[in-house]
């Protein structure tokens, strides 16, 4: 047995690691073709991961994703025309992050208001990090490498290499 367990345990585990690198290629190929062809993303880059409870809500088609992105469970709401949503490369996403290019003209009531809509473009540049439950409001440009901490409502534009908390979220921290 012991003979048998040292002669066969290196192949299964090698067979294990090429199965499991197979399958993660697959996923990765699978993702590309979901957004791209399901959903119909505007254009989607190499390497995107995506998780259980990802949504786009509206917009698909104003909607940009650059290289090695992390979408896991967020919401993207974009719009129609200038409503989009770009995601440069290396972004990602923590839990239950929603993205809203759009939002409801308030002067107006009823079926008009509901009709309404306002839009607004959302740039998330490279690298940053929007952390769990955070919300990305219309006409927001978060900036490179920047975080958004958890929770927190972006209601003004994020700086390149900062952290910023809270609602409506502040800055904290310069990331040097
Ligand atoms: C942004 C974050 C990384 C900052 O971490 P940190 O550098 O250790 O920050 P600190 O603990 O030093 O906090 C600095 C200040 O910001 C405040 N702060 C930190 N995170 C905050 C948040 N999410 N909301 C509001 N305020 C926050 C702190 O209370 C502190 O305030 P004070 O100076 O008045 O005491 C972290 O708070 C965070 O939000 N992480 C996201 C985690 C996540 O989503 N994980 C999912 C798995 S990928």
């Amino acid at each position: 047995m012991k003979k048998f367990i040292k002669k066969n345990l290196p192949p299964i585990f090698m067979l294990l690691k090429i199965t499991n690198k197979f399958f993660r290629k697959f996923k990765i190929i699978a993702n590309y073709l979901f957004l791209k062809y399901i959903l119909g993303v505007k254009s989607v880059g190499k390497n995107i991961n995506v998780s259980k409870g990802f949504k786009i809500f509206n917009g698909a088609h104003n909607i940009i994703i650059g290289n090695n992105v992390f979408l896991t469970d967020v919401l993207l709401n974009a719009d129609d025309n200038h409503g989009t949503i770009t995601i440069e490369d290396f972004v990602f996403f923590s839990h239950k992050v929603m993205v809203i290019a759009r939002g409801h003209d308030y002067s107006k009531i009823d079926k008009e208001r509901q009709e309404a809509v306002v839009e607004a473009p959302i740039l998330i540049k490279k690298g940053a990090w929007i952390g769990s439950g955070a919300i990305i409001l219309s006409g927001i440009t978060i900036g490179k490498n920047a975080v958004v901490a958890a929770g927190s409502i972006v209601t003004k534009n994020v700086e390149d290499n900062t952290i910023v908390a809270g609602i409506p979220a502040k800055l904290i921290k310069n990331i040097e």
